[in-house]
């Protein structure tokens, strides 16, 4: 099947559609209310007038990490000049934040890197340092043990404290994470906690000093609170799907080229898609196009380091995936999207889906379980809706690490937040799962193509709300 002559036209089509402002016929969403959430009744009592009050807490003001998905990019430079990760075209979300007295930042890391390694990347960016991806993990993937060299670069320089000698100030973040920045956050929270006894027992082996993110003598918690948006946390058939067919190479092109066609990429110097320590770094005068054939030609793109081995649903139980626990110390939630209708067993795009995730959410709506063990447990019904890109039940949480958490993330003021969220405070150790947004596919929750900037931006806001309301 040719994915890629088709995925790469509507992309194309749709871009310059959005970028030249052209007014495209919408269908006005149905309003729904958001999340799932009950209304509260008129007979409830007054709750607390703040989350910090009803959970109790005096609240935090903990910095907040962003972390992007598959083929993302942080807030370096909004890429090209013009789209924003966090907001698209017609909004700034993280600018916005800010200006609610937010600290947030926003790393770039590896669009098309395994977990582990972006893990590595936002750690080596937070506290200014050489990225070390660790001895053991570079012998066993047969990469180079650094990468970037963010020296002297500190976004987050008092985070960064947590790890001299003599640091006696506990300065914690929060994280929040959309699609495989989901599962990427995860990982980052389990190796500030837990470190990793492998890469300990390498360095000492060879003599070298080993990156604090590494350290098994870690006492407490570095991660107060995470939120995961859309998370990718038992992966996405999709990723499933393409690899059984062949077409898994063509969607990465398709969407790599789809968001630089926009603009004349020559002018603008490679994407850095971070694999250097692969000896896939970009070459002087090679066009972008060629550079993803020879990343897609390489052993690279086989191995079991990269996102493509992470996004498959078959491969979440390797060991591999396998050993990222909850820190029963942090405060997780989660939201998914959905941009399906489930009818007679199986789930297909509404109208307002984005035209280029159409196909994947009708490839997740129909999609077969009888290959894959790990869909055994859920219901067809319950796999099939999704949000164009990820399966509702996968970012929901990892499998048995979540409970139901309902709150109505559209709230547009504090006072219905409030009402509509459980009276008991969120569970630690566990995703607190906030329930569906209606009407919402992969893009439109980051901002992307959306014609309604005021409901992410309500979203956003609510996000902070909640995670600046954890105890400290
Ligand atoms: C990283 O950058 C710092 C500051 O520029 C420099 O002193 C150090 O030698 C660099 N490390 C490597 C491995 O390049
Ligand atoms: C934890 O282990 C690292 C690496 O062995 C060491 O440098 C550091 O001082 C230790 N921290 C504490 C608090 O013991």
């Amino acid at each position: 099947m040719h994915y890629h002559i088709w995925i790469a036209a509507l992309l194309h089509l749709h871009w310059v559609l959005t970028v030249a402002a052209v007014p495209v016929p919408v269908p006005v969403p149905v309003p729904v209310p958001g999340g799932g959430s009950p209304k509260p009744s008129p007979q409830q009592p007054d709750k607390a007038s703040s989350l910090a009050k009803l959970w109790n807490t005096q609240g935090n003001k903990h910095p907040t990490v962003f972390i992007h998905g598959l083929a993302g990019w942080g807030e370096v430079k909004p890429l090209l000049g013009a789209i924003n990760y966090w907001g698209g075209l017609n909004t700034n979300l993280l600018d916005m934040l800010r200006n609610q007295g937010h600290t947030v930042v926003a790393p770039n890391v590896g669009p098309l890197s395994s977990n582990w390694e972006r893990a590595c990347e936002v750690f080596a960016q937070l506290t200014g340092s050489l990225t070390d991806y660790g001895v053991a993990r570079a012998a066993q993937f047969n990469h180079a043990r650094f990468g970037d060299n963010h020296t002297g670069n500190a976004m987050l320089p008092s985070f960064a404290q947590n790890f001299k000698t003599g640091a006696n100030n506990l300065v914690k973040i929060n994280i929040v994470g959309h699609s495989l920045g989901g599962p990427t956050s995860r990982t980052l929270t389990h190796l500030l906690r837990y470190g990793s006894a492998d890469e300990m027992a390498a360095c000492v082996k060879a003599g070298v000093v080993c990156s604090p993110l590494f350290w098994t003598n870690k006492t407490q918690t570095y991660v107060n609170g995470v939120f995961a948006i859309s998370g990718t946390h038992q992966g996405s058939v999709v990723d499933d799907f393409l690899q059984a067919t062949g077409g898994r190479k063509q969607l990465v092109k398709a969407l790599f080229k789809g968001v630089v066609a926009i603009n004349n990429f020559k002018n603008l110097g490679i994407w850095n898609l971070q694999l250097g320590h692969h000896g896939l770094g970009p070459k002087k005068g090679e066009e972008f196009g060629d550079f993803l054939d020879r990343i897609c030609d390489s052993d690279w793109y086989l191995s079991k380091s990269n996102a493509f081995f992470d996004l498959s649903v078959a491969n979440q139980a390797d060991p591999l995936l396998s050993y990222v626990r909850n820190v029963p110390e942090t405060t997780y939630f989660s939201v998914a999207g959905v941009t399906t209708n489930s009818l007679l067993g199986v789930s297909l795009p509404q109208i307002s889906t984005l035209i280029v995730l159409s196909p994947f959410a009708t490839i997740i709506g129909t999609y077969s379980n009888s290959r894959l063990s790990a869909l055994w447990r859920y219901t067809q019904s319950d796999w099939r809706q999704n949000d164009g890109l990820v399966m509702v039940a996968s970012s929901r949480g990892p499998v048995d690490g979540f409970q139901s958490y309902d709150m109505d993330l559209v709230s547009s003021d504090s006072r219905s937040l409030i009402n509509s969220a459980p009276t008991s405070a969120p569970k630690k150790g566990t995703y607190n799962y906030v329930g569906e947004l209606s009407h919402t596919d992969h893009a439109a929750i980051i901002g992307w193509f959306d014609i309604d900037t005021r409901k992410v931006e309500k979203i956003y806001t609510n996000i902070m709300q909640v995670l600046s309301s954890l105890s400290a």
